[in-house]
């Protein structure tokens, strides 16, 4: 395995049309989290770059339909995400957005670099254009049939049931989406990105050289090149984006798609002016971290782009999620079905680990998954409650009910060395699969730890052993305490609010900078805090209350 020295983690920009939702959260946001959170912990140089995605075609047609300018659409949206991360605990180095300045130059610096070594090809074609609005209908301002899989409401550049890139002139009976209207073809020039061009390259870096991305990655890209690369506008009639750069091209913007991704270049450039460390480096471990419709332009339009410049890395790995259902229904903006982030954060205060525990481990990583109310109580209520902060819970209280909150001395026997062992085999596999991206199984490994924590404490029964045997009971306790620090390390990435609470209940190493990945023993003799509970039960009611505000808006439409 090639040897890193820094990483660079992208997380899919959102666009800033909606809030965001837990859909999102389960497939990138929580994922990309954790990876850089136990990449931190590591002391390993990493950046992590997220902002939103303020251009494209579902923006327009929102201020369209609300009769505002897109800016005011995004203003709002781009608020509300950033704060929305920010209280839970996502911990980006920068949640920037595309309608930067610096964004602007970047993004038109690197289409006229690819312009100017003749990269892309100038087409005159006809397109769809909108007789009533008098406007072309680029992307999702058209929708009609996919010819691939005949899905009825297919967008005029992907098919969201097939996942297959499509050119608006390939719709059956396509559709205004503004009007309605049957829509007209007229001439237009636009600069195209010739993707057959870098065919034998991408064969070559993916199917050959990539074989340990996620299956679902894998096959996705290996179908798309099977069929074979076509070239591809990255130009639009629009006038919401960056303006295409060249001369005698007013009135045109770059392609969403064109532009967005390189938002990650300029939000690590806001970051750093060692920005190009990161970029253009190959000892740089550049990871996208998006969902399962994202795939083709992250894995061959974005490294096709990259590659047509000419200075920059391309992706070691792209892990993509599938989607997350809600109570067995598809999670959508545009419908308000949805469970929302802000929404979350308000009815359930500081409760910010219970969602990110729920949602890892439900994290649709191999195909989609349901989150239900319902589980999501159970799942809090057996789990964190039964299990986690159990343990921790009965450790703690022990603690202070025999030796007055001082760890007791230890002397230790053939069961807790075995104790200590597993702790360290745990913090390994914990790590392993992290890199690996298998979050949901590096979750479970946490929870075992405080599975094997409470049954260490009821078959050795300390309670029964205080008075015939005291000694046997300090060390008990103190290896239980050994578990709880190992718990309130292993769980920082996961769990960032429970790890730092453990630590203060703990009093132990208690910012982020004293920590690292490294497990370290509580010594004998040092006082820990009174104990507090470190999760509560959701009640019936509250989830009631949920269900019931989901079923209202899906009645309202
Ligand atoms: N806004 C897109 C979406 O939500 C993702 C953009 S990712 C980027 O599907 F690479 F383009 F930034
Ligand atoms: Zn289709």
């Amino acid at each position: 395995m090639k040897k890193f020295k820094r990483y660079l983690v992208t997380s899919a920009l959102p666009y800033a049309n909606g809030p965001v939702h837990i859909g999102h959260l389960a497939g990138v946001y929580i994922p990309s989290d954790i990876y850089t959170r136990y990449l931190r912990m590591k002391g390993e140089d990493v950046i992590s770059v997220c902002g939103s995605d303020e251009h494209g075609v579902p923006i327009t047609l929102k201020a369209k339909r609300e009769g505002v300018h897109p800016q005011e659409i995004v203003n709002k949206y781009h608020e509300i995400i950033k704060n929305s991360f920010e209280k839970f605990g996502i911990s980006y180095d920068i949640y920037s957005r595309t309608s930067n300045e610096i964004h602007y130059k970047t993004a038109s610096d690197f289409f006229k670099k690819i312009y100017d070594k003749k990269g892309f090809i100038e087409k005159i074609s006809e397109q769809y254009f909108d007789p009533e609005e008098n406007q072309f209908l680029a992307d999702r301002y058209i929708t009609g049939i996919c010819p691939h899989c005949e899905y009825e409401k297919a967008y005029g550049d992907q098919c969201e049931k097939c996942g297959t890139t499509l050119n608006a002139i390939e719709l059956i009976n396509p559709k205004s989406a503004i009007s309605g209207a049957k829509p007209i073809l007229k001439k237009t020039k636009h600069w195209y990105l010739p993707l057959n061009k870098y065919q034998t390259f991408l064969e070559k870096w993916i199917l050959e050289e990539h074989k340990e991305w996620k299956q679902n990655v894998y096959t996705q890209c290996k179908s798309w090149l099977d069929k074979g690369l076509q070239e591809r506008a990255v130009s639009r009639d629009l006038d919401w984006g960056v303006p295409l750069p060249i001369d005698n091209s007013s009135g045109k913007v770059l392609y969403v798609w064109f532009d967005a991704p390189i938002g990650y270049i300029s939000a690590t450039k806001e970051i750093t002016p060692e920005w190009e460390k990161y970029w253009k480096n190959d000892d740089t471990k550049l990871v996208h971290f998006i969902g399962k419709d994202n795939i083709v332009f992250h894995c061959i339009m974005f490294p096709a782009m990259l590659k047509a410049e000419g200075s920059f890395i391309l992706p070691d790995n792209v892990p993509a999620n599938a989607f997350l259902n809600l109570e067995g229904g598809k999670i959508s903006t545009s419908q308000n079905r949805a469970v929302w982030l802000h929404e979350y954060l308000e009815d359930f205060k500081d409760q910010q680990d219970v969602l990110r525990y729920v949602l890892t481990a439900n994290a649709p990583e191999t195909k989609d998954h349901n989150f239900t109310w319902e589980k999501f109580q159970t799942m809090n209520n057996s789990e964190l409650v039964a299990i986690l902060g159990n343990f921790v819970n009965r450790t703690l209280v022990l603690t202070k009910k025999y030796y007055n909150r001082y760890v007791p001395e230890a002397n230790y026997i053939e069961i807790d060395k075995k104790i200590i062992d597993d702790i360290k085999l745990i913090q390994i596999s914990i790590g392993k699969n992290i890199e690996e991206y298998k979050f949901r199984q590096a979750l479970k490994d946490l929870m075992q730890l405080a599975r094997t924590g409470n049954k260490y404490l009821a078959e050795s029964e300390p309670w029964k052993l205080k008075k015939t045997n005291p000694e046997r009971v300090k060390t008990i306790l103190n290896v239980s305490l050994q578990i709880t620090v190992a718990i309130s390390i292993f769980s920082e990435p996961f769990l960032p609010f429970t790890a730092k609470k453990l630590r203060n209940l703990l009093n132990f190493k208690t910012t982020i900078e004293e920590f690292d990945w490294n497990f370290e023993t509580l010594p004998a003799g040092h006082k820990i805090n009174n104990p507090k509970h470190l999760f509560c039960k959701v009640t019936d009611d509250e989830i009631e209350k949920q269900i019931d505000k989901l079923q209202l808006r899906i009645k309202k439409l």
